[in-house]
């Protein structure tokens, strides 16, 4: 019976719990241990580093640090404390709760090198760039990292974490040290909230060029990307047969098993040569041709049936040009679909460099030329352990 089971009870049956994975269990083993005893301090720690098995680090922060605010709590609750709080971009937190741990006990390798890296991060935020990494080669010791690779690594983590002053600060020192740098350069507007309404083409065609090795297993196994697969299935509830088919910014050619259904002649198109590369090796098209998607749809009036953009518009932030270029590439009748990420009404620049869209905003530039079949949401691909809300937009063009 549960009130027969002591505090200390709850807390061996989680810590075995948590041992073996059964994280939701031990979750709530911890819990209950300390709320029979709060000033348990195994519990509070098992409880944090539960959440960091699960990847919920915000949760994991609190129980950490009543853990480490324990009396005489030891050097590895302060550091497990520092990791949480970098895992939240408190890169001062971190710093402090590493040095904390230090003065108790000297720290291993990878938590001086995690330390080196927060404290230089925390230093850009508060600091100034060329200081921060200064200092970071005493801070990281024998293991240092080239400062270029910490700078490289700053720039992201800033950024994903809204640290946008610094990220941009950060950007700024990479691209004077290497001005042709096309990706820093279109990252760095838009961490800094630069007024463009598309990805440059030198930005894409560099992105996805370093990008495509990875792509399939990036996108399908680790972010369970599944688009082009719905978005055939809402074209198959339309029409079942296309005799031209476009598929737009095709990439790797992940849509083309799922366009196959439709027989046809399929196309596709992309900036970048080394997507385009693996496309060709994927097979399942009669044509790949490289080029940018506005141009190429004008120079092909009335040429296509469908026209299919999955993950491809988020390049665009101003959706009007591509519209009216689509309506003159499709035949009267045909079929334009393409997935969004979702956003504010109109549409927004993200600090990836990607762009969000609102449904209405969509619907609306479509304009007279389309009539708008269906707007589905969709759970588009995950972003850390979050999933990236998406919608799926079926037009068919007025004849
Ligand atoms: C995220 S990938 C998606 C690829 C593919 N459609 C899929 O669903 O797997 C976006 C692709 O769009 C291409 N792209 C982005 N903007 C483009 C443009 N303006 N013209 C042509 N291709 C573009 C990129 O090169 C990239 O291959």
């Amino acid at each position: 019976m549960t009130d027969e089971i002591s505090a200390e009870d709850w807390l061996q049956q989680a810590v075995v719990a948590s041992n073996e994975g059964r994280h939701a269990e031990a979750q709530e083993g911890f819990a209950r241990a300390l709320s029979m005893d709060p000033s348990l301090g195994e519990a509070m720690l098992g409880l944090g580093l539960s959440y960091m098995a699960t990847r919920d680090f915000k949760d994991a922060v609190a129980p950490l640090r009543q853990a480490a605010a324990t009396p005489d709590a030891p050097a590895i609750w302060h550091a497990c404390l520092a990791q949480g709080l970098y895992m939240t971009g408190d890169f001062a937190g971190c710093a402090e709760a590493f040095e904390r741990a230090a003065a108790l006990e000297p720290l291993a390798t990878n938590a001086r090198l995690t330390h080196a890296r927060a404290r230089t991060f925390s230093t850009m935020i508060d600091g100034s760039v060329d200081e921060a990494l200064s200092r970071y080669p005493a801070l990281a010791g024998e293991e240092a990292e080239d400062i270029e690779v910490i700078a490289r690594e700053a720039f992201a983590v800033l950024g994903v974490f809204g640290h946008a002053p610094a990220a941009a600060a950060v950007g700024a020192w990479r691209l004077a040290r290497n001005p042709d740098d096309h990706i820093q350069a279109y990252l760095l507007q838009a961490v800094s909230g630069a007024s463009v309404d598309r990805a440059p083409a030198p930005y894409v065609e560099a992105h996805f060029d370093s990008f495509a090795d990875n792509f399939d297993h990036q996108l399908v196994d680790l972010l369970n990307y599944r688009a082009p697969e719905r978005m055939a299935e809402l074209v198959a509830g339309h029409a079942d047969q296309f005799a031209d088919i476009l598929d737009l910014g095709c990439g790797t050619g992940l849509s083309a098993p799922a366009l196959a259904q439709f027989g046809g002649r399929l196309t596709g198109v992309d900036l970048s040569r080394g997507m385009l590369d693996r496309a060709e090796a994927r097979g399942g098209y009669d044509l790949l041709v490289q080029a940018e998607a506005v141009a190429f749809l004008d120079d092909h009036p009335g040429a296509f049936d469908l026209v299919f953009a999955a993950d491809m518009v988020i390049y665009f932030g101003d959706l009007s040009g591509l519209f009216q270029a689509a309506e003159k590439a499709l035949r009267p009748g045909g079929v334009f679909t393409l997935s969004t990420e979702a956003g504010a009404d109109g549409w927004t620049l993200l600090s990836s460099g990607r762009f969000s869209h609102g449904d209405a905003y969509v619907a609306q530039v479509a304009g007279s030329g389309f009539e708008l079949l269906e707007q589905e949401r969709i759970a588009l691909r995950h972003e850390g352990t979050a999933p990236v809300e998406g919608t799926l937009h079926l037009f068919k063009r007025r004849a």
